[in-house]
């Protein structure tokens, strides 16, 4: 993809940032201060980092388990969603309640619970997860694991997953340095199973040598480098979507060709990137993508409410849906009979929602639609104005509303240029590079 690299090094340079004030408050032995030197702006950077991704973290026995608590808080704070699967050895070290608290789900333990499967069994799981991190790995389990034996839960799902896989060992330095373990490392390392450490240093056992666990900020960091960020992962995205509905009677209302395909594909594809991406959506035949959070709602009323409860936060606001511009005064509440020959239907204007939002005291990005039947530029360049727009994207009505295709123009107060044709899907993708260029133009201050 085209879209993407500043952000990452921006995470990257915050991570490295943080390790080495690490190091430093390491040697002057203030480690308990780890995230008090976070400056707002790193912060920001590393917590959104993780958005949108599942990592499984698997917790075996040795005594470095008690880090892994610390490692579940730091990868929840980085936005991924954390599932625990711990050995029966595991459970001697750390409760599966501690687990269970911190990564705000039920931990997983055993291979044959009836009822553990029943909620999400060994194989989904497998699938489930972007990243599997064994962390402590002890030289038992990398026995275990190096020949596919599958004799317990944790086990069995690093076998049946094609997500990348790393091991963080944590064991002591005779067992380290033994060759049967160097030996499974070496032929884990070659099935591309990345192993992470370990550190050297006193051990709990009084030896001094390498095998002790890397710091969970070490291993969240790492867990960050597994994933491509992208110039939107981690930013939060609203978008509505759809036709709205306003009721005449009980049984019909006024609306309009909208399909919600373009606003759809906006949000699987923002969503893809790693963006954090809410949806409110008119009533629409679609299915909601993944790890899209959708709001369904009927009219323009119900919208500009559920936008208003979501906005605040928000990155990029994105108006795709056709709201309805007018909508009945006062619909009946019984249905309207067909006795007179010709009716009134006295309508009153709509709010519009695009332009509320423009005008919040701390207003997102804001990207407007535009779906003409004539004078397509001419029309976006005055909603551009109008609606404090920061850019919108213009089109001919008939041509988009339904259709899997689309073409546009976009408008911003500096440029001008043509999007497509194309499906909704690649337009999406190239609208989701500019809508990125805009909001780095606007929030991150140039050098003087
Ligand atoms: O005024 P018009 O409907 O042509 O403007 C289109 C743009 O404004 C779209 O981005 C649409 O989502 C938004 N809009 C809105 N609330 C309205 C009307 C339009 O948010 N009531």
């Amino acid at each position: 993809m085209g879209l993407f690299n500043k952000h990452s090094e921006i995470i990257r340079e915050a991570s490295l940032f943080r390790r080495n004030c690490a190091q430093v408050f390491d040697l002057l032995g203030y480690r308990s201060f780890a995230f008090i030197y976070d400056s707002p702006q790193d912060s920001a950077a590393i917590m959104r980092s993780l958005t949108n991704k599942r990592i499984l973290l698997g917790v075996t026995g040795g005594i470095a388990a008690y880090k892994s608590a610390e490692l579940t808080r730091m990868l929840v704070k980085a936005g991924a969603e954390v599932r625990v699967a711990m050995t029966p050895s595991a459970i001697e070290f750390i409760t599966p309640l501690t687990m269970q608290a911190l990564s705000g789900q039920r931990v997983h333990l055993d291979l044959l619970d009836a009822d553990a499967e029943a909620g999400m069994g060994h194989i989904e799981l497998a699938r489930w997860a972007d990243l599997i991190v064994v962390a402590p790995a002890t030289a038992d389990f990398i026995a275990r694991m190096t020949h596919g034996q599958a004799d317990d839960l944790l086990t069995t799902v690093v076998l049946a997953s094609t997500a990348p896989i790393a091991i963080a060992p944590a064991m002591n330095q005779a067992m380290w340095a033994d060759d049967i373990t160097q030996n499974n490392l070496e032929a884990l390392q070659n099935r591309s199973i990345n192993v992470w450490g370990p550190a050297s240093g006193k051990q709990a056992c009084g030896d001094v040598g390498p095998g002790r666990m890397i710091e969970p900020q070490e291993i969240a960091d790492r867990c960050i480098g597994v994933f491509n960020t992208t110039r939107l992962t981690g930013l939060k995205i609203l978008i509505t979507g759809g036709p709205t509905q306003e009721a005449i009677d009980p049984v019909r209302f006024i609306s309009n060709y909208s399909s919600g395909k373009m606003a759809f594909a906006l949000a699987a594809e923002a969503a893809e990137a790693g963006a954090q991406v809410t949806l409110v959506s008119g009533p629409v035949h679609l299915t909601t993508p993944d790890r899209v959070s959708r709001i369904d709602v009927k009219s323009a009323e119900q919208m500009l409410d559920a936008v208003m409860d979501h906005v605040a936060g928000t990155d990029i606001f994105i108006g795709v849906a056709a709201v309805a511009d007018y909508r009945p005064v006062a619909p009946e509440e019984q249905k309207i009979k067909k006795t007179k020959n010709t009716m009134t239907l006295p309508l009153v204007k709509n709010p519009d929602i695009i332009s509320r939002v423009a005008t919040l005291s701390s207003a997102p990005v804001v990207i407007g639609f535009a779906a003409e039947t004539e004078n397509i530029e001419a029309n976006a360049k005055e909603k551009l104005q109008s609606k404090g727009l920061d850019l919108v994207f213009a089109n001919l009505a008939a041509e988009t509303f339904n259709s899997n295709d689309a073409s546009v123009i976009a408008l911003s107060r500096q440029s001008q240029q043509t999007l497509g044709p194309g499906s909704k899907r690649s337009i999406a993708r190239l609208m989701l590079d500019l809508i990125a260029e805009h909001f780095e133009k606007k929030t991150i201050p140039t050098e003087a």
